[in-house]
């Protein structure tokens, strides 16, 4: 596509910083596989899958066919009330890949849209149950789970909530569980798991009863890839168990193979009552979030309506979009033809190995990593985020992209990789980094 943009200045640009962006614009023109080009024609290989979701790589035939197939054949259906063969077909999908009994779909269009719904839907459960007075969510420090209300709510980045307001009443947050005797640990940390202890002292300060549900991601991605202790996550499952408490486990960016199995809960062995997902959900490519419940949540909010009356008062004008699910249905088969899960956890040593013997480095305090998720700390400049996003820029000049949250650098590369892409981003950083 060829656009007269002679001018930068009408778009507002998300989280960007936009004076300097328009100073020194940014640009990427094209996709392909594994790389970008910008638009002074420099290749820049893509680090992070975009933003953590296009796990398949990028310029996916099968994917914009499919797009192409559906506009033709139905553009667009109203979802209330009304559905098309899609929409069931893409939850039958996703409920095969699902742990355990997680069989029923609701869909938006974005993982902050996917959360809030998940939120929402906790809330309907307990009241269909009769116990309307669980309202109050746990959420954990350095969590991100979104922009929206009730996202911004439950997640731990200051910075993400300071300016706008007090957010959903009720709220309490869990300490995160980076500990400093972590550091460098590649995997699950071994110390830390009491942390989920943090849960149950706010059952004993805020009364079991009155919590609806905890909302953790298995791996704090966007802060910089915290990775659960070993038996942190069990033992939040067992605390919510004792206490009737729903436990939610957003899969945004760790859902579709980035830690070696369709999801996070497959590889650290905890099944949660929800699981929100996005990104990789239709491979990035078009906007689709959702969220998936167990069989009794759909079944209790389902029964508890009338005959013939609408269940659930939520929805988007965009639920399940004929054409994202397209885009969803051709990514799972490539997905499930290519073995891309396995492919991961198949590289996720070498990855691993490779990313964690930058150590050394003067300017990297900590390296965390799992899958093919990991983040590489930088000890920060004079002010918190100012070395990050001078490491961004040198590696993007460099000709590596990754994704930036203050001072850490966030590694996530599409599960086509291979060992040479590894190399290069690893080469990249060593260069960049041990330069800074
Ligand atoms: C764990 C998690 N939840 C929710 C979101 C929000 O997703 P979106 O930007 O699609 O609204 C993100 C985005 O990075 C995320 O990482």
């Amino acid at each position: 596509m060829h656009y007269a943009a002679n001018t930068l200045e009408n778009y507002w640009m998300p989280f960007t910083a936009n004076r300097s962006f328009k100073q020194n614009p940014k640009l990427f023109v094209r996709a392909e596989g594994m790389y970008y080009w910008n638009h002074q024609g420099e290749r820049v290989l893509d680090g992070s899958s975009g933003l953590f979701c296009v796990a398949a790589g990028h310029g996916r035939r099968e994917i914009a066919d499919a797009v192409a197939r559906q506009f033709t054949e139905i553009d667009y259906s109203p979802p209330f009330q009304f559905g098309h063969p899609g929409a069931f077909e893409l939850s039958r999908r996703l409920a095969a890949i699902l742990p355990d009994d997680l069989n029923y779909i609701f869909y938006g269009n974005s993982g902050s849209e996917a959360i809030d719904s998940a939120l929402k839907i906790s809330l309907a459960y307990h009241r269909a149950r009769g116990e309307g007075q669980r309202m109050r969510f746990v959420g954990r420090e350095r969590a991100y789970h979104g922009v929206n209300f009730g996202g911004i709510s439950i997640s731990g980045m200051v910075r993400n909530r300071e300016a706008f307001g007090l957010g959903l009443p009720g709220v309490v947050h869990m300490r995160h569980t980076w500990l400093p005797e972590q550091r460098f640990s590649k995997g699950q940390p071994e110390a830390g798991a009491e942390l989920a202890d943090d849960l149950q002292r706010l059952v004993d300060l805020h009364g079991a009863d009155n919590i609806a549900a905890c909302v953790v991601e298995p791996i704090a991605g966007s802060v910089g890839c915290i990775v659960p202790p070993k038996g942190y996550l069990g033992r939040l499952r067992e605390i919510c168990d004792r206490h009737g408490i729903l436990l939610i486990f957003d899969e945004v960016i760790t859902g579709f193979g980035r830690t070696g199995k369709p999801f996070a809960a497959d590889s650290f062995e905890v099944v949660p009552d929800m699981i929100t997902m996005a990104k990789a959900l239709t491979n990035g490519n078009l906007p689709m979030g959702a969220v998936a419940v167990r069989d009794d949540i759909y079944e209790t909010i389902v029964n508890a309506a009338p005959d013939g009356t609408i269940e659930l008062f939520h929805g988007y004008t965009y639920s399940a979009c004929p054409v994202a699910v397209a885009a969803s249905l051709a990514a799972l088969d490539i997905y499930r033809d290519e073995g891309l899960f396995e492919r991961a956890g198949e590289l996720s040593p070498y990855f691993l190995d490779s990313i964690f013997a930058l150590e050394g480095i003067p300017a990297i305090t900590d390296i965390r990593g799992y899958g093919l998720l990991a983040a590489v700390e930088l000890a920060p400049g004079s002010a918190p985020g100012e070395r990050g996003a001078e490491a961004l820029r040198r590696l993007y000049e460099a000709g590596l992209l990754v994704k930036a949250t203050g001072d850490a650098l966030l590694l996530s590369p599409p599960l086509i990789a291979d060992r040479s892409h590894v190399d290069e981003i690893c080469e990249t950083l060593r260069k960049v980094l041990g330069a800074l």
